[in-house]
């Protein structure tokens, strides 16, 4: 599909994962709004684009009144990722904000409908998938598309509002033909990640140099961790193929356990503790992993990065860009929290209005 010209919408584009997916659809040649209220996403993530490329930039809470409908006019393609969100020490300890999803979607859906937009592309969660299926580490589990279906038992009120949302738009696209698709994310690391993120608080322990090194949960939980920039372009191949608001995982199949990463990031940041778990702490499911058989088909898609070699990049990032007292100062609150450190006001940008 020629991107060029084409005007699209990203809710939540001052993201870690928004504003990669902003950077994608720039390069494209896509004319690009951002909707996002600053709640998590940082001004620096898109400021290059707002000032020198044209990106309109609203900072707006698309809760309040009539931001929805402002955001979306003469929008052909919205990207919709805004959410109260956060990795596991967020989404287990803060339901009712993450509640909240179930109304941003609701309104931003209708909005769109009433538009006239040709399609939504929504960022869903592997935390659509049942928590029962997912408790032995040891099994070799692949989370396919067809194993969310009754008796759901979705991941926390965030996994069942990602879950409404797209049942949502399957409703939506049956009732009044409005096209969508799903993308189901697989626990993303990536440059502009967030400490609330378990690979990112792996970093941040061996930046500040803790000792002894904490790990939250006994260590086994499995997961298949996902280089943001992979995720961007199954999300951007997403918009392109699919109409009938199929939900597709997105996720690599590379199964690594959490104590496994641990060594990776002792290893290559040299900093080796002693490592001391935490059973109490929020851990979620004990083996996550995608089958991604869907989205090679439909898609002809494929992550290209490899979990060692995107954790080394993501290394060099944080070490490259981050100071140790800051970081310090702040990751206890970090690890269960999703603000972070203020952003400056964007004066003097074009804006939507
Ligand atoms: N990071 C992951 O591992 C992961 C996994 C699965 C799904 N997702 C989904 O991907 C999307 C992006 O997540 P992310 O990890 O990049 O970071 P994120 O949680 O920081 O992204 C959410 C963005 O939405 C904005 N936002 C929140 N509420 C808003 C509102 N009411 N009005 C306007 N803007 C609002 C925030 O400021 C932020 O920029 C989210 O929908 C998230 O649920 C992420």
């Amino acid at each position: 599909m020629n991107w060029n010209g084409v005007h699209v919408l990203v809710t939540g584009g001052a993201s870690f994962i928004g504003s990669t997916l902003v950077d994608a659809l720039v390069e494209r040649g896509a004319k690009v709004r951002i909707v996002d209220n600053l709640s998590s996403g940082k001004l620096e993530n898109i400021e290059g684009h707002v000032r020198d490329r044209g990106v309109e930039f609203l900072e707006e809470d698309l809760l309040d009144d009539n931001v929805a409908e402002k955001s979306v006019r003469n929008i052909e393609i919205a990207f919709h990722l805004a959410a109260d969100h956060g990795g596991r020490g967020y989404v287990d300890l803060h339901q009712a904000a993450c509640a909240g999803n179930l109304a941003l979607d609701g309104i931003f859906f209708r909005a769109c409908r009433h538009a006239g937009v040709d399609k939504v592309v929504y960022a869903s969660s592997g935390c659509v998938y049942p928590n029962f299926l997912q408790t032995q580490p040891d099994e070799i589990l692949y989370l396919s598309e067809d194993k969310v279906g009754p008796p759901y038992d979705a991941d926390n009120m965030y996994g069942w509002a990602k879950l409404m949302a797209e049942m949502t738009l399957r409703s939506y696209y049956s009732d009044f033909g409005m096209k969508s698709v799903s993308c189901r994310y697989f626990t993303v690391y990536g440059e502009r990640g967030h400490e609330n993120h378990a690979v990112i608080a792996m970093i941040a322990r061996a930046f500040i140099k803790q000792d002894p090194y904490i790990v939250w949960g006994n260590g086994q939980q499995i997961r298949n961790w996902t280089y943001v920039q992979d995720i961007v372009s199954g999300t951007i191949r997403a918009a392109e193929v699919i109409d009938d608001a199929t939900a597709v995982n997105l996720g690599t199949m590379e199964r690594t356990r959490v104590l496994d990463a641990v060594r990776d990031v002792m290893d290559y940041t040299g900093h080796h503790a002693t490592v001391e778990l935490h059973p109490e702490m929020p851990t979620g499911p004990m083996n996550r992993v995608a089958d991604n058989t869907l989205a090679c088909k439909r898609l002809g898609w494929e992550p290209k990065m490899n979990f060692r070699d995107g954790l080394h990049r993501t290394i060099d990032w944080y070490f490259r860009t981050k100071k140790r007292e800051e970081v310090a100062a702040v990751l206890n609150r970090m690890l269960t929290e999703r603000d972070s450190v203020a952003s400056g006001s964007l004066e003097g940008v074009a804006s939507a209005d």
